[in-house]
């Protein structure tokens, strides 16, 4: 029961493919309060799918880019629950010209887009619940390791690169506070947000082959569990870390192996 008394706000639960819903089932299990968001079109998909958690889940609406909604979630939240001891971020997009081999051709807009809600947007999250966050408290987000270059992956792929970057800059600037910010670079999963990146289900079998510990695209739970290690308070001394959570395989090359 590493989460026992821990009470923590979890974004991106869509549908219970998500990496957030098996996040939140696996805090559930450690012992967490767990209170949840969801914005826009998908709030009501949201809601179902939480209720396969557990009834007694609160969802509020946050679209990340709104302001006022992100205001008014952390208020709703406290008198809701009170402070906060973790946060999962799980938010990503990107407009289809930024991805799918389009790279070059890319516009402005669309790159910013995507460092928008994709990067940025962490920054939003982590400011706007400061003044609920516990001390200590943790702060999580989740990354595709984009040291290298993925086809079809493009500005999402640079967006990654910042997000870890601004993972450094937060626990740089939040230690103080006590807060840890860290993110896990997971391994592909079949989940919604994978489905609209052009040639991301070809990866499956690729990687299970390059994991030295295989990899199943359908089990996020082995992400969650590393992301619910870094909620807790085992991970006290871990901040501005990227732990990979993706069988091994970015710890391996792929061109020497047999075929
Ligand atoms: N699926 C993978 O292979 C994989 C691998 C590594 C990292 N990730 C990352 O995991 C995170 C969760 O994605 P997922 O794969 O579970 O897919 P998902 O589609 O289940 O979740 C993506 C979430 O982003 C949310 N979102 C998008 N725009 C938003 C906005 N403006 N405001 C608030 N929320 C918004 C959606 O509501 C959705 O819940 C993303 O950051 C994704 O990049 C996914």
């Amino acid at each position: 029961m590493i989460l026992k008394d821990k009470k923590i706000l979890i974004t991106g639960i869509l549908t219970d493919k998500s990496i957030a819903f098996a996040t939140a089932k696996i805090a559930i299990e450690n012992g967490a309060t767990v209170v949840a968001t969801g914005f826009g079109k998908g709030l009501r998909i949201t809601e179902r799918a939480v209720k396969r958690l557990s009834e007694d889940i609160k969802v509020f609406e946050m679209d990340i880019e709104n302001l006022n909604q992100v205001n008014e979630a952390v208020k709703n939240i406290e008198d809701e629950v009170g402070n906060l001891d973790g946060i999962l971020h799980a938010i990503a997009f990107s407009p289809t010209d930024a991805m799918g081999g389009n790279f070059l051709n890319t516009t402005v807009e669309d790159a910013v887009k995507s460092f928008e809600i994709s990067a940025f947007s962490l920054k939003t999250l982590a400011t706007s619940f400061q003044p609920i966050l516990n001390k200590p408290s943790s702060i999580v987000a989740l990354d595709f390791d984009n040291s290298q270059a993925w086809p079809g992956y493009d500005w999402q792929g640079v967006a990654k690169s910042s997000l870890q970057s601004i993972v450094r800059y937060l626990g740089y600037y939040m230690g103080d506070s006590g807060v840890r910010v860290n993110a896990v670079a997971a391994g592909p999963l079949a989940t919604t947000a994978a489905k609209n990146i052009p040639g991301f289900s070809e990866m499956d079998n690729e990687w299970n082959e390059r994991a030295p510990l295989g990899w199943d695209t359908k089990n996020a739970e082995p992400v969650a569990k590393v992301v619910n290690f870094l909620l807790s308070d085992l991970s006290e001394a871990v901040t501005g870390e990227i732990i990979h959570a993706d069988g091994g395989a970015h710890s391996i090359g792929g061109s020497m192996l047999p075929n």
